[in-house]
């Protein structure tokens, strides 16, 4: 499998940390930068990570920053990214398994080395249940990043809430 990282300067050494430890698992890792610690701005990493992942040159991508809220934010508005910024193993589990996050983001000074490992993990590891209302969810959400028809219609997620009330639902 190859994955894309990237990160900002605040955060190199950490992002060269869990790089090793994903080749030390086999997986081929492509490094999209920062290189240094020289400032620079977190949506250029997290625009090449999302490129390389929604053009298929690498099968998923990786991205943190200080908070690793500003690379994952901007890596939600590439068209075709599903990021997700999580701070343990369950929302890492949860990104892949129901949304099918084909980007993951941590916060490389808010959460520890070991955790983020035990993150690369659980996200590497968890396959997406490819079910048709997770299929269907996804979709849906996709579809704000194409339309403008939505805004101000209180409704447009209706048909979820009526699935809640027939009971579709389980968790
Ligand atoms: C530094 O630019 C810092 O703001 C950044 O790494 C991050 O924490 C933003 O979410």
């Amino acid at each position: 499998m190859k994955v894309a990282i990237g990160c900002d300067h605040i955060v190199t050494d950490i992002k060269n940390h869990i790089k090793e430890y994903l080749e030390n698992k086999g997986f081929e890792v492509v490094d999209c930068g920062t290189y240094d610690f020289e400032r620079t701005h977190y949506p250029i990493y997290g625009k090449r990570v999302a490129e390389k992942v929604v053009t298929g040159e690498c099968d998923l991508g990786v991205v943190m920053c200080g908070t690793g809220v500003g690379i994952t934010n901007a890596v939600q508005k590439v068209k075709g990214a599903r990021c997700a910024l999580v701070g343990d193993v369950a929302a890492a589990k949860y990104a892949k398994e129901v949304l099918d996050c084909n980007v993951i983001g941590v916060g490389g000074r808010v959460s520890g080395v070991g955790a983020i490992e035990d993150i690369m993990d659980a996200y590497f590891s968890t396959e997406y249940n490819k079910t048709p209302e997770n299929d269907a969810l996804i979709s849906k959400i996709n579809n704000l990043i194409d339309r403008t028809d939505y805004i101000g219609d209180n409704h447009f997620f209706d048909e979820f809430l009526e699935k809640w009330d027939r009971g579709e639902y389980h968790d």
